[in-house]
């Protein structure tokens, strides 16, 4: 996932709320139509069957505000600002570069209560885990692919800060194992979404890494 991208979510999570009209109500069977005809160009949403990537994976971007327990009415908020209102971004072919900005008003009227009911009923529903499935046994691999959009380590290239940096907290590999395997209040827990031996794995790179 793309870093730059999740800084949009989340100035979007903070300032979507109310951005042109609360979102009352929606039918979903109508908007899963009008996702897959006019956003799964751009957007992967597992739900609707998309895999657009031009835009951001809306599974990521909402299975944050899920486990932070954003209600779907608030989503569904955010997703009809996004619409009315998307923002305007540097284009081109740099890494940090989107390739595409989102055009305003690809529905209208009761169509964007359809496709913002249909998106907060389903987007990160299925949480970070199954969004990206990962099958390597190398702990970095597995660290960058499940836990950098939310942990810093510098000689892994990650910079999340939703969750503590473990450049700063070391953590021994019994706590790291253990945090993996069970989550905490706000980390998903990962068992059963990567092995025991990716476990293994990945609290072994966290616990031992060496520092940048
Ligand atoms: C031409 C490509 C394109 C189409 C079509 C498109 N989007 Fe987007 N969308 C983007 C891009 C690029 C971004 C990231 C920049 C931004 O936030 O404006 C984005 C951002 C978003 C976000 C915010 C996600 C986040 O993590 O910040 C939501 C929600 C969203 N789009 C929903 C939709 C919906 C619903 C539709 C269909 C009505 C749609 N998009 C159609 C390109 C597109
Ligand atoms: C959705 C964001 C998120 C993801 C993804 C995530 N974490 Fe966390 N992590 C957190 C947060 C927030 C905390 C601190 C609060 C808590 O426990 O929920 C935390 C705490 C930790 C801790 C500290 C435990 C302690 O002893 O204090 C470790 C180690 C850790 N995570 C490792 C990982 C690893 C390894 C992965 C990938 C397999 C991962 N995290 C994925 C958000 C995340």
């Amino acid at each position: 996932m793309r870093p730059a991208l999740l800084l949009v979510g989340a100035t979007l999570l903070l300032s979507g709320c109310g951005a042109g009209g609360l979102v009352t109500k929606g039918d979903k069977d109508a908007g899963k139509k009008l996702f897959q005809q006019k956003c799964s160009g751009c957007h992967a949403l597992a739900a609707a069957g998309a895999s657009g990537t031009i835009g951001p994976n809306l599974d990521d971007s909402f299975a944050e505000a899920r486990l932070e327990g954003y209600k779907e009415s608030a989503i569904a908020d955010i997703v009809a600002g996004q619409i009315r209102y998307p923002g305007q971004y540097a284009t081109g072919s740099g890494l940090d570069r989107l390739q595409s900005n989102m055009p305003p008003n690809i529905v209208r009227g009761h169509e964007v209560d359809d496709v913002a009911a249909f998106v907060a009923a389903n987007a990160g529903a299925q949480g970070f885990a199954e969004t990206t499935a990962v099958t390597s046994l190398d702990g970095l691999t597995i660290f960058k692919a499940k836990c950098g959009s939310c942990h810093t380590i510098a000689a892994a290239g990650t910079t999340g800060t939703t969750g503590p940096n473990l450049d700063q907290l070391r953590p021994s590999f019994a706590a790291a194992k253990k945090q993996v395997t069970n989550g905490g209040s706000v980390m998903p827990a990962f068992k059963g979404v990567l092995t025991n031996a990716q476990i293994v794995s990945v609290a072994k790179y966290v616990s031992s890494h060496q520092r940048k």
